[in-house]
């Protein structure tokens, strides 16, 4: 456990993934929010500018600090949670980085940078070596978390690859209105419909995943080499992904064995107690008709951090697997997941 406190700042605080970290990071134990950054309210106070979406209130404990512009040198702060759009990411997380600060990105710009680790606690804390390959890049760090969706996949398809081994993932989602921001999609597309293409994101769900799911060797990621196709949709869901998921697999699979594994299943997050960590990521739910956006997206000890797992089931031949996986997009799948890292980073001395 860290023997300090960190100050942290969280860059586009305004947007739906900054509400939620001020959200978490109220009353942490090792983060004190110290500074928060916009694009268009530069100057106002954070609690009368934020146009607060996501139930409850803005912490009170926030509400007095002034929006700053996201500037390395308007900034005092260890860790900086970046929640910024992709292009603005792009251009100013490095600066960040080299000012000394260590990064942690919810944003898309740096995640398939041969330097940089994309990681999910749980799955692959070890790719954090990376960070070595940095050194001479700047004086601070930059460590990503993936997309929403592949870390809700990610979760659960680790304990199947290590048991079972992976040849191909075939997945369908269905994905929440607040994936794609405030105001995001607008509701005249949205209600009684489905979109059945959002852009990109079916591609950064095949690389991203087989990046996580690759091994480190001689200091760098070599990608897991199984197939992966994605189709990528958008419900009028509020909040929560739900990902249909069939796993064809190296070994023969026994389902009920899959269930025992995904249960038991924990990581470096649990070990180490991390604050944001639940005590166990995957909830194995037994109703037929579960997991469901409106029930499940707030599973885990740790409410919305763990991902649901349901309808886990044997595929056409015995090597294969079917399931149902739902996290909440926003918790598990955004500000959750990179508060976790920035506390594995912590913890494990790398900042
Ligand atoms: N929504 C999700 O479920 C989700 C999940 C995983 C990852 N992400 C990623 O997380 C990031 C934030 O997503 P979001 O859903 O929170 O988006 P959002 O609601 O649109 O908020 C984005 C925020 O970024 C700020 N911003 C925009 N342009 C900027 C610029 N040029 N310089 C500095 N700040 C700028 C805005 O600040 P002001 O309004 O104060 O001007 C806004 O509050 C994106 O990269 C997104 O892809 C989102």
């Amino acid at each position: 456990m860290p023997a300090r406190t960190y100050k942290v700042a969280v860059l586009g605080a305004r947007g739906l993934v900054g509400q939620w970290f001020a959200r978490m990071l109220s009353g942490h134990p090792w983060f004190k929010l110290t500074a928060v950054t916009s694009h268009e309210a530069v100057g106002a106070k954070y609690g009368k500018s934020v146009k607060w979406v996501i139930g409850g209130s803005v912490p009170a404990e926030f509400a007095e600090l002034e929006l700053v512009e996201s500037d390395p040198k308007r900034i005092d702060a260890d860790i900086v949670f970046s929640a910024l759009p992709t292009e603005a990411a792009r251009k100013l997380e490095p600066e960040f980085a080299r000012e000394g600060f260590a990064v942690v990105s919810k944003a898309a710009a740096y995640r398939l940078d041969e330097r940089v680790p994309l990681v999910v606690p749980e799955v692959n804390p070890d790719h954090l070596q990376l960070l070595e390959a940095q050194r001479g890049s700047w004086d601070g760090l930059l460590v990503a978390d993936p997309n929403c969706t592949t870390t809700i996949l990610a979760l659960p398809l680790k304990p199947v690859a290590d048991a079972y081994g992976v040849r191909r993932v075939v997945v369908t989602t269905l994905q929440a209105a607040s994936g794609a921001g405030y105001p995001g999609v607008p509701s005249l597309d949205l209600i009684d419909n489905v979109i059945p293409y959002i852009a990109g994101e079916e591609e950064k769900v095949r690389d991203e995943l087989l990046k996580i799911m690759g091994s480190l060797r001689g200091g760098r990621v070599e990608w897991a080499h199984f197939e992966v196709a994605a189709t990528c949709t958008r419900v009028p869901v509020l909040d929560g992904h739900l990902e249909s998921v069939y796993v064809e697999t190296e070994k023969p699979v026994d389902p009920a064995e899959a269930v025992e594994l995904m249960r038991r299943f924990r990581g470096r997050p649990q070990e180490l107690k991390l604050p944001t960590a639940p005590e166990a990521p995957l909830v194995v739910l037994e109703g037929e008709d579960r997991p469901q956006p409106r029930l499940d997206r707030m599973a885990g000890s740790v409410p919305g951090m763990s991902v649901a797992v349901g309808r886990v089931r044997r595929g056409p031949s015995e090597r294969s697997l079917m399931f149902v996986a739902l996290g909440h997009n926003l918790v598990r799948g955004a500000a959750g997941s990179a508060l976790l890292l920035a506390e594995l980073l912590a913890a494990e001395g790398y900042v």
